[in-house]
């Protein structure tokens, strides 16, 4: 108990004085908690298993740093990779789970690090938000854990599975607040980022939102879905690292329920708009699920059932929101499979615009609410910035920084 409440006094003169020296400095500015995308967690597994698809696979660890631990990516130790990190989908439940006998967290609640550093040896392969937390940091006097916060999350699962985290983030939002000299909280969302803080901010009452939400900053926010999910449901995904093959991660990345609720949204795309050619026939959102049983997927379809309620619900936010991304870069809006070619084979990708992950109609989706709040929409394309590099652009980091000055 003792130790507990000298913890406790060490902790809070901790906060009280770097949030005196910060109060010195003359300006408040809004602290900032960084909100990831699609694999911009760091995640942790610990492992009991019986069954393992490789003798080489380690059956029982402690502890160890799974997700984009390059280590782990090479032939052979990638299988164990997949059956440590692949979900299980239970259609009685609606939900999901890891292969028996692994467990899996997400480590660093509330630690900007935990998003800055998806490897946490700080290989630069892993680096995430660490371009925005050195901007912070290093050219504007934030501080790590006190104005400057991460909150990461199970980015395997899709919201009705991360409930637990909209109750967290709104604690730590109050938290950061009061830490903070009781400043309004700036959210920075990267990706599928956007629409889980969207979801968080529709469930606050407009009186909260006003009293602790400075602004929303955006970066890339998946409003509607892409064209881009369907294609790794297809074919999978080399996350940018061309070392990998996608078909390997693929076995992985399509027992993602996220990854269903990325599906372009009814809100955004048309009924008559072809997602998927091929010589027999067309694909449009109305032939989903006959999709994902041509592909051999049928949980894609499960999954789309069990989110569409979340990109169905596009109320505004409430708040300010600075709604960035990038445009002009090749991004996928249809899978055409030449003559003779079935969905078993490889398609082309036909090219639309968009910031090369995410069609442009979903980027601009946050446009829809212009109109619809009172809280102005600030919205603004950067040419020939693709989803990654929004995070690390000068320019970029340049319009953060301005947004985050306060004029003295
Ligand atoms: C590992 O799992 C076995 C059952 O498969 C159980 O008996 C054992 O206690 C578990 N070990 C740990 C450390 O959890
Ligand atoms: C669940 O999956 C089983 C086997 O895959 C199937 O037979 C059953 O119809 C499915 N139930 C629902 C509710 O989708
Ligand atoms: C933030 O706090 C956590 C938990 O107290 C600690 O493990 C971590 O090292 C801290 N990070 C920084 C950058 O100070
Ligand atoms: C699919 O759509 C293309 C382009 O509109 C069209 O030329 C083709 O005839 C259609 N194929 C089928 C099988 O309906
Ligand atoms: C950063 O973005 C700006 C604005 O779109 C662009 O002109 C510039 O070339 C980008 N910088 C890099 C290094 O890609």
């Amino acid at each position: 108990m003792r130790i507990i409440i000298i913890n406790i006094v060490i902790f809070l003169c901790i906060i009280i004085d770097s949030a005196t020296s910060w109060r010195f400095k003359g300006k408040e500015r809004s602290p900032v908690i960084l909100i990831p995308g699609d694999g911009g967690s760091q995640v942790e597994a610990k492992l009991n298993k019986t069954i393992v698809p490789h003798y080489l696979c380690e059956k029982t660890s402690d502890y160890f740093n799974i997700w984009l631990n390059l280590e782990l990516l090479v032939p052979i130790i990638i299988d164990c990779f997949i059956d440590n990190m692949k979900l299980i989908y239970h259609n009685d439940t609606r939900t999901t789970t890891n292969t028996p006998g692994v467990d899996i967290r997400i480590p660093g609640w509330g630690d900007p690090l935990s998003v800055e550093y998806l490897d946490p040896s700080k290989a630069s392969p892993g680096s995430y938000f660490k371009d925005i937390g050195n901007m912070l940091v290093n050219d504007m006097g934030y501080v790590r854990n006190l104005s400057l916060r991460g909150a990461p999350y199970d980015f395997r699962k899709a919201p009705n599975e991360n409930e637990e985290f909209f109750v967290k983030l709104k604690t730590l939002v109050e938290e950061t607040y009061v830490m903070n000299n009781k400043q309004p909280v700036t959210l920075i969302a990267h990706s599928m980022g956007g629409p889980m803080t969207l979801i968080f901010l529709q469930r606050q009452s407009q009186k909260w939102k006003d009293l602790f939400i400075n602004s929303l900053v955006t970066l890339g926010a998946v409003w509607g879905g892409s064209v881009k999910a369907l294609k790794v449901f297809a074919i999978g995904d080399n996350l940018g690292a061309y070392v990998l093959r996608e078909s390997i991660l693929k076995d992985q990345q399509i027992t993602s329920p996220s990854l269903g609720w990325l599906l372009p949204s009814k809100l955004f795309w048309k009924n008559n708009e072809i997602l998927v050619q091929t010589q027999s026939k067309n694909y449009t959102l109305l032939d989903l699920e006959q999709f994902f049983n041509d592909i051999n997927v049928p949980n894609g379809w499960e999954f789309r059932k069990d989110t569409e309620k979340y990109q169905e619900d596009f109320t505004a936010p409430g708040v300010e929101v600075h709604c960035l991304h990038g445009a002009k870069v090749g991004t996928v809006e249809r899978l055409y499979y030449k003559p003779g070619v079935t969905v078993d084979g490889y398609p082309l990708l036909i090219l639309g615009d968009g910031d090369g992950t995410v069609n442009l109609r979903s980027l601009e989706g946050c446009l829809h609410w212009q109109g619809k709040q009172k809280q102005k929409i600030y919205h603004q394309p950067f040419s020939g910035v693709d989803h990654m590099e929004i995070l690390r652009n000068a320019t970029i980091l340049d319009y953060i920084k301005t947004i985050l000055t306060v004029a003295t």
